[in-house]
């Protein structure tokens, strides 16, 4: 059993992992910005705990963490010149700063237990790119660098560090993105489960999976392929 910590894990992705892990005996803990809808969650996937709070305002986290997931996004859909400077500052904070302040803060622990595993959710987005969506793909590339630099600095440790890019899931964040024209992009015509990416940290977290690190894998139903 180890214990997990799960960023955003009150609905969408971070949910279906954070479910996932907790059915699979993991004690799990989970984040998000409203306490009482964590409190439900927690009840409901039989969660370890939950932090309430706002990432972007700090991150505090006394727990000793084994497996980190860092899940918790923000998406913004604007042509360049619209971007404003406050989004820029909010977006990169959530997306890129916090998930390296958390790293910052587990691995310590992780380094003197020489096991760890770190799981960042990226996006096909950071991967191939995305029109009009340019301050977010920034974002997750820079996920991707964090991940492979990580994974070389805690290899000697049994840390393993792996990012995990989605294409189009349906979750709150995209309910006003999704429609028929996206479906055609899709090769695979369909939108991937949450349980998918569930799926795959449950696997990248296990013992099997210890000589995966470093690795940016597409979870997209073949976006990727162009
Ligand atoms: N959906 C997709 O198609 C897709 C594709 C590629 C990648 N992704 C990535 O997958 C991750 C999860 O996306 P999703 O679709 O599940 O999004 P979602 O349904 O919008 O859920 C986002 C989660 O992040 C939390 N969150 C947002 N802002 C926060 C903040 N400032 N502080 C703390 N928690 C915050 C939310 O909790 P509260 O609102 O309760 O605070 C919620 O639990 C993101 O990193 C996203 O970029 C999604």
């Amino acid at each position: 059993m180890k214990k997990i910590l799960v960023t955003g894990g009150s609905r969408g992705i971070g949910l279906a992992i954070a479910k996932k892990l907790s059915e699979s005996g993991h004690e799990v803990i989970i984040t998000g910005r409203d306490p009482e809808k964590l409190a439900q969650v927690a009840k409901e996937i039989n969660a370890a705990g939950f932090i309430a709070g706002d990432l972007s305002e700090g991150v505090n986290i006394t727990e000793k963490i084994d497996v980190l997931v860092n899940n918790a996004g923000i998406y913004e859909w604007s042509p360049v010149e619209n971007i404003k400077i406050e989004h820029i500052e909010k977006l990169i904070k959530l997306n890129l700063e916090v998930p390296i302040e958390l790293c910052r803060l587990v691995v310590p622990e992780m380094k003197k237990k020489r096991w760890g595993r770190i799981i960042n959710i990226g996006s096909i987005s950071g991967v191939v790119g995305e029109a009009n969506a340019s301050l977010y793909s920034a974002s997750k590339a820079g996920l991707v660098g964090l991940t492979k630099s990580l994974a070389l600095e805690l290899a000697e440790y049994g840390i393993t560090v792996n990012i995990i890019n989605p294409g189009w899931v349906k979750t709150d964040m995209t309910k006003d993105f999704i429609n028929n024209e996206v479906l055609e992009t899709i090769p695979q015509k369909r939108y991937i489960e949450p349980e998918e990416i569930a799926e795959l940290v449950k696997y990248l977290i296990s013992d099997v999976a210890a000589g995966i690190t470093g690795q940016s894998i597409n979870l997209c139903c073949g976006l990727s392929l162009g």
